[in-house]
């Protein structure tokens, strides 16, 4: 099949380069013209691992291209993928302008019958929104017609591509069957359940999944700092839970609290999108007071060991918001780093992959070549992220680097018998600290 993504970011990358590996034909367009002068030269603009050789070989294969254009990518398709960013504004409701310009321009280049795609998260509704919009500006004088469907995606940054081709489910909104029979063709040779419904139920679904997962992760960090307080394992409760199949083992890991791009602006906008209909989701709020409140409760553990931080030099390993991406978007680090460079700490940080983006967002820290430069001399150190680089770490050679052998792990990396075994003070979330 022919496909257009429009918006070729962290979503509208990874789709348009996974269907151009299942042998559709797929051109991708974005506004930002380094982005696409970037991937037309064989290179892609941020780090997820396996997309650049599925994007080199599919555009050598020319079953994948580059456009800025938005006429020409919606002429040379059959199925348009929309898939730009829906921030968030300071009221907590999704931006939708820029979807809103992509219709707008997608309806003005119309010639003929094209399936309009929701691939962004979106509130419930907008579905209505992009079909008024489509009528209002469609050509009058030329035989465009269009359906619009949903199909919301669910991909992880750091593992986006299997995530894609090997999705849990496929979740598709249509008004009418062809819509069905189109997208169904599409996903054919990937092996997972549809979920075919309603427009409205599939925005839904995809906002009421983020939410619960949040809420999940901000459950257990809950439970953590009741551990903290009466010396129990937040690992082994974990654990102990994870097993019930009921509530499954994941995202139960205590930690600073989620970020990214994703969650924090998904819940604020399904907080709004309930607001407005009138429903009560309070309990979303506490699950952002959780959330703030972990990274809160970590800055205190550092202050309250360390006591005075001005001109202390501390560690920090991992900058992204998870492992495995450089996406800096929302990242706990940012909000904890900040605090402690307020209070006058000297900043050392070392990032595997987020260091180039972390430049431009934190712009008076030291950066790091490696992870035993951060503990050189350093009064703490501080595990943000938990890429699996620094779980394989020399802690013995860090414990001879660092002025003070002091970890605040923020991501329960280490075991803190062999911590404690190794001469070290370790505080982590949840579990009792050894000094
Ligand atoms: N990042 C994730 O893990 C993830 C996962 C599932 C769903 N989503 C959702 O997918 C959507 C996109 O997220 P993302 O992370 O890919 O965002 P992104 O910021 O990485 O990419 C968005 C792209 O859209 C482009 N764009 C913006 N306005 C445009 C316009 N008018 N015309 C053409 N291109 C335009 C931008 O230049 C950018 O390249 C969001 O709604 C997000 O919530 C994201």
């Amino acid at each position: 099949m022919n496909i257009a993504v429009i918006g070729s970011g962290h979503v509208g990358l990874v789709t348009g380069a996974c269907f151009a590996d299942l042998g559709h034909k797929v051109i991708c367009a974005d506004s930002d013209a380094k982005k696409i002068q970037t991937l037309k030269s064989g290179k892609i603009p941020f780090f997820e691992p396996g997309l650049l050789d599925l994007v080199v070989k599919n555009a050598a294969k020319k079953r994948l291209s580059f456009t800025t254009s938005i006429a020409t990518a919606v002429k040379r398709s059959e199925v348009i993928f929309i898939s730009v960013g829906t921030p968030t504004k300071e009221s907590g409701e999704a931006d939708l302008s820029s979807v809103e310009s992509v219709v707008t321009q997608i309806a003005r280049s119309l010639t003929g019958y094209r399936l309009v795609v929701e691939k962004s998260t979106v509130p419930v509704e907008t579905g209505n929104w992009i079909k008024r919009t489509m009528q209002i500006n469609l050509p009058k004088s030329r035989k465009a017609d269009f359906d619009v469907a949903s199909n919301p995606e669910f991909l992880r940054e750091g593992a986006a591509v299997q995530d894609f081709m090997k999705p849990d489910r496929i979740v598709v909104g249509v008004e009418i069957k062809l819509s069905e029979k189109i997208l169904s063709s599409i996903y054919e040779s990937i092996d997972a359940p549809i979920v075919v419904t309603d427009v409205n139920s599939a925005e839904i679904i995809k906002h009421a999944s983020n939410s619960f997962l949040s809420a999940k992760i901000s459950f257990i960090n809950m439970v953590s700092r009741l551990c903290e307080r009466v010396g129990a394992d937040i690992l082994k409760v974990s654990e102990g839970m994870g097993y019930d199949r009921r509530i499954g083992p994941s995202f139960l890991s205590a930690g600073i609290g989620f970020g990214g791009f994703c969650f924090p602006k998904d819940l604020a906008a399904f907080i709004h999108i309930g607001e407005k209909a009138g429903a009560d989701f309070g309990m979303l709020k506490e699950v952002i007071n959780i959330n703030e409140g972990q990274k809160k409760h970590f800055i205190r553990l550092v202050k309250d060991t360390l006591w005075n931080l001005n001109g202390k030099k501390i560690g920090v390993l991992g900058l992204s918001f998870k492992p495995d991406t450089d996406d800096m978007r929302f990242a706990p680090a940012i909000d904890i780093i900040r605090s402690l460079r307020n209070d006058g700490a000297d900043i050392h940080a070392f990032d595997p992959e987020a260091m180039p983006v972390a430049k431009t967002v934190l712009r008076d820290i030291r950066f790091a070549r490696n992870p035993y430069e951060t503990a050189r001399s350093a009064d703490a150190l501080l595990c943000l992220t938990e890429w699996k680089e620094f779980r394989e770490i020399d802690l013995a050679r860090v414990k001879r680097l660092m002025k003070r052998p002091l970890i605040f792990d923020g991501r329960n990396m280490y075991d803190p018998k062999a911590l404690g075994e190794l001469g070290f003070e370790y505080v982590s979330i949840g579990r009792p600290a050894v000094r």
